[in-house]
């Protein structure tokens, strides 16, 4: 398989398909991510588990596939869940998916080292509470509070996008709670943030000492964007102060055109005590294209994820990223710079003066940074968003991994794909813009 558009230094299985990211975790010094996969094809059907090892969050090792569907609770597809420390047990908690069923919450233990799963004979270990209004019921975020376990269950209650919220004294027997929170409606179709009519995906942390509730917005299969909301949780009730995009980036050419580039994203806090986030990228072209290349989807680098002063989220690449760097390319003024390659890493400072902008052309994609009132604003074919400036600056970090494209202006994450060969360019007007370029090495694990 050895494709052009196939990144290098991004998790990815041998071939087939991937989306979500799951269960991601460290034990032990050992990072864990594993992920919804179809090893037979590249496109989404009979999901299992894919699951690779790292020591450092950017060099992968594969692992034998951890869930296959292979009992009646999870026929027809281990769907997206989380890895927990069951008094010392490592444990799955998944979405078993039956075709034309809602999902169920299903268990299985695994061996210390990871490798080997037992489902549970229980399973499924909850279903939807019945007349509550549930139409669409699946992911989980599973954690322990007051010597109790409870679990956020991402969903649609009444077509409006909900967290569901159980708590048991084991992982086996759950009673439901109530809504963690469901969207007041007050923002709609249309709008850059709509909340979609069901949340996927849920994730509920605290950074910084804000509380953050993650989710992916979902309309009736469009996949529409991950977005987080900052506010205060406190024992059943989240109470939501601010809303935010966790990506900029939309597909703009293939058959889920105007759809989320980063969905689906999970977050773990690491034995460091940084809180790291990860996504599923999906591509961007038809699927004759993926079914002719033998894989599909890839998850994005690992970001940390810190708060600012004034309360939004501040996302880049974990710091471990720069140790793939082979090549200095580039030391200096960078605002008319051309450079070859299809793995490349670029540290800009950008100075942004009102009227300034800077173009980045990334495999043949235009980038462009450009003044919006106090702020900066970054887009790609139209699709954009607000950045931070500070004293009319702006950090741009951009990682090119062949087809994957990551940039990140001030914090502010704007993910996307391209399939183009083209080289790198940066252009300023009315901006002075200088920095470092490196080529990047193959990083991932052991390329078929
Ligand atoms: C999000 C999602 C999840 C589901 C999984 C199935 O992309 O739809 O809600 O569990 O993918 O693969």
């Amino acid at each position: 398989m050895s494709e052009e558009h196939r990144p290098a230094y991004h998790l990815l299985p041998p071939s087939g398909w991937l989306n979500d990211p799951n269960g991601l975790g460290q034990r032990d010094g050992t990072f864990h991510a594993f992920y919804q996969y179809n090893p037979d094809a590249p496109v989404h059907d009979r999901i299992c588990w894919g699951h690779a090892t790292s020591d450092d969050l950017v060099r992968w090792r594969h692992e034998p596939v951890a869930l296959r569907p292979d009992t009646p609770a999870d026929a027809d597809g281990c769907w997206s869940g989380v890895l927990v420390d069951d008094g010392g047990v490592p444990t799955l908690v998944y979405s078993g998916h039956r075709e034309g069923e809602l999902q169920q919450a299903c268990l299985a233990t695994g061996s210390s080292d990871l490798r080997t799963w037992t489902k549970d004979p229980a399973n499924p270990v909850l279903t939807a509470p019945p007349d509550a209004g549930v139409t669409v019921f699946r992911d989980h975020c599973v954690w322990r509070e007051d010597g109790r376990w409870r679990m956020l269950v991402g969903g649609s209650l009444h077509g409006r996008g909900a967290a569901m919220l159980f708590t048991g004294p084991d992982l086996r027997s759950w009673e439901y709670a109530g809504p963690l929170l469901v969207d007041d409606g007050s923002v709609g179709p249309g709008a850059p943030d709509w909340p979609g009519t069901a949340w996927e995906c849920v994730d509920l942390f605290e950074v910084d000492g804000t509380h953050v509730l993650a989710f992916s917005a979902w309309d009736d299969d469009r996949l529409m964007h991950a977005l987080a909301l900052t506010g205060r949780h406190a024992g059943d009730r989240f109470v939501p102060h601010a809303r935010h995009r966790l990506d900029l980036g939309r597909l703009t050419r293939g058959p889920r055109r105007g759809q989320a580039a980063f969905y689906a994203p999970q977050s773990f806090r690491d034995e460091r005590g940084r809180r790291v986030l990860v996504g599923w990228l999906p591509e961007d072209r038809p699927e004759a294209d993926c079914v002719a290349a033998g894989w599909a989807g890839v998850l994005s680098l690992p970001r940390e994820v810190t708060v600012r002063p004034d309360g939004t989220l501040h996302q880049e690449p974990v710091a471990e990223v720069a140790t793939l760097r082979e090549e200095l390319v580039h030391d200096g003024p960078a605002d008319d710079l051309l450079l070859d390659g299809e793995r490349l890493d670029l540290e800009l400072d950008v100075r942004l003066p009102p009227g300034g902008r800077v173009t980045l052309v990334l495999r043949g994609v235009e980038h462009r940074l450009g003044r919006h009132g106090d702020g900066a604003w970054l887009e790609r074919d139209g699709t954009g968003g607000p950045v931070p400036l500070d004293a009319d600056r702006v950090a741009v970090r951009a990682l090119v991994d062949h087809s994957v494209l990551e940039v990140f202006a001030g914090g502010v994450p704007l993910s996307s794909r391209s399939y183009a060969v083209a080289p790198t360019t940066v252009s300023a007007r009315g901006a002075e813009v200088s920095g470092r370029a490196w080529t990047v090495g193959p990083a991932g694990p052991a390329q078929p």
